[in-house]
């Protein structure tokens, strides 16, 4: 009792100190505000790049170092280092008022260490891992005097073209809004540690929705699609305590995000109750000119202001209009008071009126872009983003499958042009340091040479290029495939395919490599073929001919001694697709939770009169949730403690899950929902949600979801969010499309 008493009063204490201390920080930032001049303010909602590391086209001709001089810019983005950061926040300190920069910065994936891109780290469906690859990218930026992430980019996508996809994770809205929640907190870290920096969920809203998959392209979409696909994990990234928020380049529904009031006022700082700021992404004010929403950049700056963006971005809209506007009487100056004030808010909770150089710290610099534990963890995390596709024994023997590989065999034939390449397993996005690009990789083939011990002879041939149509190197690289025991191809995009502005039309494997895999597989060697991509590829004769198949994507920092240990069985691959791979482009978009249409595509195989394509099978290549591992999982006893519930109750399902193979292994188990009847219609089936478990050879363990009335809610014809009475389908699946065990139960009134 005395101990909850003594309890009780620290946490009043708690509460009293937190609450004074906010007190505290918006006193501070009012009294700031009434000492600033508007030119001053409009500085606070201004960021320029550091032209060096431009991440988008430079329009406008700044005058950067006077103007931060004189107060006129808050923010900067792409400069790197703390010797520059410190340089730029020591111009930031000759100003009047001596407001410190934010610097910004797209850490997409990992800052010196690269971890995997974020749609290879959606597939390990880990999030405690996601957390800390995004926890270790911020502890290394923030002491590199980065004090606020461009990430996570939480768009939902369901285009392979689109380049994009790369950055996110994948198709689906449940875990994409998992994720989301993840790795803003890894991100933002625990507020007050010399670490914690703020987070930029991205990009809002719909970017990914963009027609054609053709980059800033339109979103045209019902309400019902944005709030049911491409708003909750924006949510998710609120409720995780996101800082701040970019909008995005693309219209939807004929409104361009950055002059989106709906979008930005109305729904995040309205019905969400968002309190941290919104940057334009880079010159998309600007661009409300090119949309043709604007006349000019003073009504675009209109637009975007009254909207609800916050902070320019490399348009210069605010900086040279706002004051005008606000004289004019077109623009309140409660409005632009409303935008500095939370701004400033962030910079005073980073500490940066204490002290503006808390980050620019050479030493914990040098310590933590050096720190070995960091190493370990990205080549964790690389093992566990790792896909196997197929497994099966060579040449149609029974058997094993052709992996693991063993670390017996003699000569290993190690070929194709990702085999060397340093940069190439960084991907799109990594921080381009000139000093660390090439010393801190582990290539591919150095990856092996690590793994395998003196008796195993390497042979290397690079076969061809990623791209063109020269077939010269194939000759040497059959010869070698003859001398070897077992051939390993790494093949793929290049890294600059995949990205932003880098959306594809032909997303078949690109070049003559696929030429080069049936040339390897007529030696009739074991053969393995790794992928390198960014984005789901087609490889149709590899998916149907090749024994064995790992989805590598780009791995990052760690990818040579990751593919090593999943090659060779140190790792046993647990990771699932989090986007499905289409057949041809021509299926797309293509995505698992799909509604079922008046004549679907699956059913009465006998009538031409159904929704699917003649030329095609209506399934995808590889479906959401697919993954293969070492050893065999069986499901069984699925028990539900109630087959009809009320929507004020709850079911708890159970399921044993035993690992019947001879490995170790984890199981990533997913739980389908469907709503049979609606009154809009539903879709044939819905990830609810997921468990990973470890199991060991034989063990069995017993898997426990709730199914709770949020689980059963959709919106409905009015938006409103609610479940509606009803049957439903339960399915606990090892993928979307590998359903082991199904139930149903019933919602009543
Ligand atoms: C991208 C953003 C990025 C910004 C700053 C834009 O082109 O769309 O994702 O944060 O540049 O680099």
């Amino acid at each position: 009792m005395v101990k909850k008493i003594v309890l009780s009063f620290l946490l009043l204490i708690n509460i009293s100190l937190v609450f004074s201390q906010q007190k505290t920080i918006s006193q501070k930032v009012d009294a700031l505000l009434k000492q600033m001049t508007i030119e001053e303010k409009i500085g606070q909602l201004t960021q320029y790049s550091f032209d060096w590391r431009a991440t988008g086209p430079i329009t406008v001709k700044r005058d950067q170092e006077e103007a931060i001089k004189n107060g006129k810019v808050g923010a900067m983005l792409n400069v790197l280092g703390s010797k520059y950061t410190r340089q730029y926040q020591e111009i930031a300190m000759q100003s009047r008022l001596k407001i410190p920069l934010l610097f910004g910065q797209d850490v997409i994936h990992g800052y010196k260490t690269t971890f995997p891109i974020p749609l290879a780290e959606a597939a390990s469906w880990d999030l405690e891992a996601m957390e800390l690859s995004a926890r270790i990218a911020a502890t290394e930026a923030s002491a590199s005097g980065i004090n606020w992430i461009f990430a996570p980019m939480v768009d939902i996508a369901r285009d392979p073209r689109w380049g994009r996809v790369m950055e996110g994770a994948g198709e689906d809205t449940y875990l994409g809004s998992k994720i989301a929640y993840a790795r803003v907190k890894g991100f933002q870290g625990k507020s007050g540690d010399i670490n914690a920096v703020i987070a930029c969920a991205k990009h809002f809203a719909a970017y990914g929705a963009a027609i054609g998959g053709r980059d800033y392209n339109s979103a045209d979409m019902s309400d019902r699609m944005l709030w049911e696909t491409y708003l909750p994990p924006f949510k998710a990234a609120v409720d995780a305590g996101a800082a701040t928020f970019m909008n995005s380049f693309n219209d939807i529904n004929g409104i361009p995000a950055s002059g989106n009031k709906y979008i930005l006022s109305d729904i995040l700082k309205g019905k969400w109750k968002f309190k941290g700021f919104v940057v334009s992404d880079w010159g998309s004010i600007g661009e409300m000119v090119a949309h043709g929403y604007a006349k000019d950049s003073k009504e675009a700056a209109l637009a975007a202001i009254t909207a609800g963006t916050d902070m320019d971005m490399e348009s210069n809209a605010y900086r040279n209009n706002l004051a005008q506007l606000v004289k004019e009487k077109k623009v309140s100056i409660k409005l632009v008071n409303d935008a500095v004030r939370k701004i400033l808010q962030k910079k005073f909770e980073l500490g940066l009126f204490d002290d503006p150089f808390k980050y620019s710290n050479s030493e914990r610099e040098q310590q933590e872009l050096n720190n070995p534990e960091h190493t370990k963890i990205a080549r964790e995390i690389a093992g566990k983003s790792i896909v196997l596709l197929k497994n099966t024994p060579p040449f149609a023997k029974v058997g094993a499958g052709v992996l693991p590989l063993s670390k017996d065999i003699k000569t290993i034939a190690f070929i194709g042009p990702m085999v060397k390449p340093l940069r190439a397993n960084h991907g799109a996005w990594a921080i381009n340091l000139p000093e660390i690009d090439s010393t801190y990789i582990v290539s591919q083939w150095k990856g092996l040479e690590n793994k395998l011990g003196k008796n195993t002879q390497l042979l290397y041939a690079k076969g061809c290029e990623i791209d063109g149509q020269n077939k010269d190197g194939f000759a040497e690289a059959i010869a070698i495939a003859n001398q070897a025991d077992a051939v390993i191809l790494s093949i793929g995009e290049r890294w600059d395919m995949s990205g932003e502005a880098k959306s594809r039309s032909n997303i078949h494997l690109p070049g003559v490599q696929e030429d080069l895999v049936k040339a390897i597989m007529a030696t009739g060697k074991p053969l393995v073929v790794l992928i390198n991509a960014g984005r789901p590829l087609i490889f149709n004769w590899t998916a149907d001919n090749v024994p064995a198949i790992l989805y590598t994507w780009w791995l990052g920092s760690e990818a040579g001694n990751a593919i090593a240990d999943v090659l060779f069985g140190d790792v046993n691959p647990s990771a699932k697709l989090p986007i499905s791979f289409p057949r041809e482009e021509g299926q797309i978009p293509i995505y698992y939770n799909k509604f079922n249409t008046g004549r679907p595509f699956d059913n009465n195989q006998h009538s031409p009169y159904r929704s699917a394509y003649i030329d095609l099978p209506g399934s995808p290549k590889y479906p959401f949730g697919f993954g293969l591992s070492y050893t065999t999982f069986e499901y069984s006893e699925l028990k539900l403690s109630k087959k009809k519930i009320k929507n004020t109750e709850n079911i708890e399902v159970s399921i044993n899950i035993t690992n019947t193979g001879k490995v170790f292994g984890e199981e990533i188990v997913q739980l389908y929902l469907r709503d049979k009847v609606g009154s809009v219609v539903r879709p044939i089936m819905e990830l609810k949600d997921f468990q990973k478990i470890k199991l060991n050879v034989g063990e069995t363990k017993t898997v426990k979801f709730i199914i709770d009335n949020q689980k059963l809610s959709f919106y409905n014809e009015k938006l409103e969010f609610k479940s509606e009475p009803g049957d439903f389908d339960l399915m606990i699946g090892a993928s979307s499309s590998d359903i082991r065990l199904r139930d149903t139960f019933e919602l009543i009134k």
